[in-house]
């Protein structure tokens, strides 16, 4: 529906040609142009949509792509193996190299700095996102031989290692998303918390109290520093450890609302999840990873299935999408549930 819901905003001249227009996992984000939205609302019901608030990157003239910088540089059969993707943590990309390529990693690299002037250091991954912290090894292609960094999103910025703890900038729309859920005097326990991001975005705009649990030592070394780089509103209480174990001990029934982003194992902790939230239940917010196809229902599946039966009861579904392409037909996908 997104293109026809373009072009009767362009024939209403409700868009923002000044803002870009957002793709995150299944939906399209348009920039509108007006203060009011009656218009806008009006679409809203005949195109099944929603008004959302969030912040859309500035229409830029076309930048220089790598494919430009090492047009002369590199063999021209390999030109077309040069990925067009990367991701940038603060000043640090990570480019996923193919093997052919290795032979000419500094000069990607260097270009890739070319490219954008804000990156000093380049890796490649080394290696799939693997073990209990969900780290991967880093290749050092070019610039600073340096893997922490400060990464800004929505206001908050975090320091992250991007070689010993968790962090993906894919991830910033789902912060962003749940933060706007969490009522003020919520208690909240992120599971999984890593360097916090959902724990900082939600204490950085509401009133509220989140336990931000992780079991790598580095991140809980960062996310303390987080709580120190960002204003907040609420209170965020690192807890190092054994998520199962801090719950099952200090923070059985406290909860209005648990985040649970370990995507290939978080079913194995719902017993905990559940315990977390206090006696009349709560929201889960449950992350896992599905294929194709039939991806949305085999997550709600293993959601239903893996929820302790005779304590709790699914109450609803809330909302359920894909938050991003973890591989080829392969999806990480959000459940938000209201548990009883
Ligand atoms: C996929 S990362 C998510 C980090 C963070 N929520 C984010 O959005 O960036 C999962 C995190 O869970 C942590 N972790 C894995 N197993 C754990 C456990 N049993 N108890 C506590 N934390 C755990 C890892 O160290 C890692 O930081």
């Amino acid at each position: 529906m997104a293109e026809a819901l373009r072009r009767k905003l362009v024939e209403l001249d409700l868009l923002d040609r000044g803002k870009k227009v957002v793709r995150d996992g299944d939906f399209v984000v348009f920039p509108i142009a007006v203060e009011d939205f009656s218009a806008v609302k009006q679409l809203c019901e005949e195109f099944k949509c929603e008004v959302v608030k969030v912040e859309f990157p500035e229409v830029r003239p076309p930048s220089l792509t790598l494919h430009d910088v090492l047009s002369e540089k590199l063999p021209p059969h390999l030109l077309a193996s040069l990925p067009r993707a990367y991701d940038v943590i603060g000043d640090i990309a990570i480019i996923e190299l193919p093997e052919e390529l290795l032979p000419y990693k500094e000069l990607v690299g260097e270009a890739l700095m070319k490219v954008n002037s804000h990156v000093k250091a380049v890796f490649a991954k080394a290696g799939k996102v693997n073990g209990a912290y969900r780290v991967r090894k880093l290749l050092h292609l070019a610039g600073e031989n340096r893997t922490v960094t400060r990464h800004k999103e929505y206001g908050c910025i975090f320091s992250v290692d991007v070689a010993s703890t968790y962090f993906s900038p894919r991830l910033s729309w789902e912060h962003k998303r749940i933060a706007s859920l969490v009522k003020p005097g919520e208690t909240v326990v992120d599971m999984f918390a890593g360097v916090g991001p959902f724990a900082i975005m939600i204490a950085r705009e509401v009133d509220a109290t989140v336990y931000a649990i992780d079991l790598n030592p580095e991140a809980i070394k960062h996310l303390k520093i987080n709580l120190q780089l960002n204003k907040l509103r609420g209170k965020v209480i690192p807890i190092l450890g054994d998520t199962k174990e801090v719950i099952f001990k200090e923070l059985k029934g406290i909860a209005d609302r648990v985040i649970m982003n370990l995507p290939h194992s978080s079913h194995l902790f719902l017993d905990a999840a559940c315990a977390a939230l206090k006696e009349k239940g709560g929201i889960i917010h449950f992350y896992t990873v599905a294929r194709d196809p039939n991806h949305l229902e085999q997550a709600e599946n293993l959601f239903s299935s893996s929820i302790p039966a005779g304590r709790r009861h699914i109450k609803r579904i809330l909302h359920r999408r894909v938050v991003k392409a973890v591989a080829p037909r392969e999806w990480l996908v959000v459940m938000d549930a209201e548990v009883t």
